[in-house]
């Protein structure tokens, strides 16, 4: 028996050691029979000794099936993203940053490694044993995907002996994904068993990892490069080159091609080094990470927006294909906007596969004049949709020029211009406009203060290059427009009432507003009689409905579909009002005050409420829910700009106008373009011209782009 247990054990090793040279060193010492004999034996003992087991050994990668939903789960330290850099001369910036935040001259050296397109994760070791594997998330808190990765076979379950002692915990940081060769093979075995194809291989890693069954995830070929460290308790690290050597000497995968550059002319070599050989590396790379080696001064740059200031993304420029128009049809949405959208040649632009591509409106239209039979230029850049950039109109027998249609494709109700009014106060008397205004509330408000009898309210109706379907809800691609986004991931979030289902209870009289919804329970075993409908997905379905019965104020705001009300404006409609009742009796002038809510969006937002088809349906739908609001009075106390008014101008180089506005949005800040006294704080980049200058004269706090990071973290600072 203690033969036997010392045989386990060693066994255990040897497999290990085997894994490590088929998975990490790629250069297997045995064939796949005599590891298969290995793994034989392994099993043999264990099953003779069930009690021996435990969660490290090389045959308890695949666990059980988790019962519900993965559990989140708040990372030790966060995990931060990266700026990007477009060109050389971002990237000059971003080193010439970094010199006078340090304010030296010195080399500073560069560690620089493939950026891959996967999905990020952390795995957490403690004593050298892996113990949790969780997604990104949202930086701060993600998805404890254990289970999930513990079947990546390149990720050790135990850390391999080495001369450094393992620290009590580490959070290793890296990239799980699918090389492109077994990429193509997951896509032909999917193909050939009818299943859905992956777009790329980042969706396929990242969906592999959203398994809820481990046995289903060790079936995709995920690889694993580790990038980086998180909290690491009991050793300390000098550079980054160490951690990647001492992680390397622990059995962690680490790619081959990271290198340390001792200068920033050698990262613009590496950059056209990694282009050029782009094709030939086995996995897909969007661009290229530069880090500074030294963590002492990675310390001294910190972060800002939850990007570190140590480092930064080179990224591949955009990738163009060319395809062929096939036809060119206008979609109807939930707002009855008529997009004009381009059928394409299936073409793969930048490692997606591209069918369809906006065009819009009728102004893209017109400048680029698509015809059916025409060459089209297709881009792409990381995420963002596809962009038809320029057209190559056939040469010979050229098709006709697309024209608006005059009747909706769906419900051939007419089809007119989406106007923007603009309301005018007229001087009848004179014939003159006196002021416009961008709401009929504004115009009337001011034709309240006036008092004067000669002056009256004009509606003026400037076209837009928008068309729609006038048919409201009688459009059937309005009305059920209205109830996916309702049903929406972002929305209700109602698992379960796909396009074809929502269809089929629609054209069944089953849902003709939100609230029937809450009630399809009670029409139970007709369901079960539809088509496409058994007794397990109407129960799923009832489920998923109760759940989704308990909601947050702004997700209900978000999914009534209010015109201009995205999710923003959805959440500071919440945040500061704090009940739907609150939001529903709110007055024109309390939702100006809203941050970001102008006079545009709030007459569409009083439009809707004063809807006397609006109203019924919310007071249909209200009492089907138990609504969570936020606690207005603590969110005021906690939010560092509450109340303050900030505006921005010139070249900011420390992240985008948009971080930047987003960051200090998010904190309760009023951002605008312009100053005036009622500005709190200018912040003033590069080339800053009259705005600095009239801020000063204002006596308005100036703060230097350099500094926002100071500025953020504590803004009394610059009092
Ligand atoms: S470092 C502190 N290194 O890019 C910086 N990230 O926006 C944290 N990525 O979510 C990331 N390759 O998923 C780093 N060699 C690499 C990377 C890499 C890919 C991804 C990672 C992260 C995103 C950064």
């Amino acid at each position: 028996m203690n033969k036997l247990n010392e045989r386990y054990i060693q066994i255990q090793k040897i497999i290990r050691s085997h894994d490590y040279k088929y998975y990490i060193l790629d250069d297997p010492s045995i064939t796949d029979h005599e590891y298969d004999e290995l793994l034989k034996e392994l099993n043999q003992i264990e099953s003779e000794h069930p009690d021996w087991i435990t969660s490290e050994s090389p045959s308890q990668r695949v666990g059980i099936k988790p019962e519900q939903d993965f559990a989140t789960f708040k990372h030790f330290q966060q995990m931060l993203s990266l700026a990007n850099a477009f060109n050389e001369e971002d990237l000059k910036n971003f080193h010439d940053r970094i010199l006078k935040n340090l304010g030296t001259n010195e080399q500073i050296e560069y560690f620089c490694e493939p950026k891959m397109d996967g999905a990020a994760v952390s795995l957490i070791y403690e004593k050298g044993i892996l113990t949790k594997g969780v997604t990104r998330g949202d930086g701060t808190i993600g998805e404890d995907i254990t289970s999930n990765i513990r079947t990546v076979r390149s990720i050790p379950l135990i850390l391999k002996d080495s001369d450094i002692p393992f620290p009590d915990l580490l959070e290793v940081r890296g990239e799980i994904f699918i090389k492109k060769p077994d990429f193509d093979t997951l896509n032909l075995k999917a193909q050939k068993n009818d299943e859905k194809v992956f777009a790329n291989p980042r969706n396929a890693a990242a969906g592999s990892l959203r398994q809820l069954d481990p046995a289903v995830t060790s079936l995709r070929p995920l690889a694993f490069y580790a990038h980086g460290i998180g909290l690491c308790k009991g050793k300390e690290f000098v550079n980054l080159q160490e951690i990647f050597s001492v992680f390397s000497s622990w059995g962690l995968p680490i790619n081959n091609l990271n290198k340390l550059a001792t200068s920033i002319d050698e990262c613009f070599q590496y950059f056209k080094d990694i282009a050029s050989s782009r094709s030939a590396i086995s996995f897909e790379i969007d661009g290229v990470v530069f880090k500074v080696n030294e963590l002492s001064i990675q310390k001294q740059l910190g972060e800002i927006a939850r990007s570190p200031r140590w480092a930064i993304a080179h990224k591949f420029p955009a990738e163009e294909a060319h395809t062929e128009i096939e036809n060119i049809d206008f979609q109807v949405g939930r707002t009855g906007i008529l997009t004009p959208v381009a059928k394409l040649k299936t073409v793969n632009v930048g490692g997606v596969n591209v069918s369809n591509c906006t065009l819009h409106n009728l102004d893209e239209l017109k400048r680029l004049d698509p015809r059916v039979g025409d060459g089209a230029v297709i881009k792409r850049a990381g995420d963002v949709i596809p962009k038809m950039v320029r057209v190559i109109p056939k040469k010979k027998n050229r098709a006709n020029a697309v024209e608006a249609p005059q009747k909706c494709p769906s419900c051939f109700s007419d089809v007119v211009f989406n106007y923007q009014s603009e309301w005018t106060i007229m001087d009848t008397d004179k014939s003159k406009p006196v002021k416009k205004f961008a709401s009929i509330y504004e115009a009337q408000k001011y034709l309240e203060k006036t008092h004067s009898p000669d002056f009256n309210i004009m509606e003026e109706r400037l076209e837009t290059p928008f068309i729609k379907c006038s048919g409201g809800n009688r459009c059937p691609e309005i009305f059920q427009g209205k109830f996916t986004h309702f049903v929406s991931r972002k929305a209700m979030d109602i698992d379960g009432l796909g396009q074809e289902i929502l269809s089929a209870l629609i054209n069944n009289d089953y849902i003709k507003d939100f609230a029937d919804i809450y009630v399809l329970q009670e029409h139970r075993e007709e369901l079960e009689q539809m088509e496409r409908f058994g007794k397990k997905s109407v129960d799923n379905l009832v489920q998923s409905i109760a759940k989704s019965a308990s909601v947050e104020l702004y997700k209900l705001v978000f999914s009534l579909g209010i015109e201009e009300v995205g999710e923003t404006t959805a959440r500071n409609l919440a945040n500061t009002f704090g009940s739907m009742e609150a939001i529903q009796r709110s007055s024109f002038d309390d939702l100006i005050a809203v941050q970001d809510i102008g006079p545009r969006v709030a007459a569409k937002i009083t439009d809707y409420f004063c809807d006397a088809e609006n109203s019924a349906s919310l007071e249909k739908l209200l009492p089907c829910l138990t609504i969570i609001n936020p606690d207005i009075n603590t969110m005021k106390e906690g939010i560092k700009f509450s109340g303050l008014q900030i505006a921005i101008t010139g070249k900011i180089s420390l992240m985008s106008r948009d971080e930047l506005k987003n960051l200090l949005m998010s904190e309760g800040a009023k951002v605008t373009s312009s100053i005036s006294k009622n500005t709190d704080y200018l912040i003033a980049g590069e080339n800053a011209g009259s705005k600095l200058e009239k801020a000063k004269t204002l006596g308005v706090r100036i703060v230097d782009a350099d500094n926002i990071n100071t500025f953020v973290d504590d803004p009394k600072k610059f009092f």
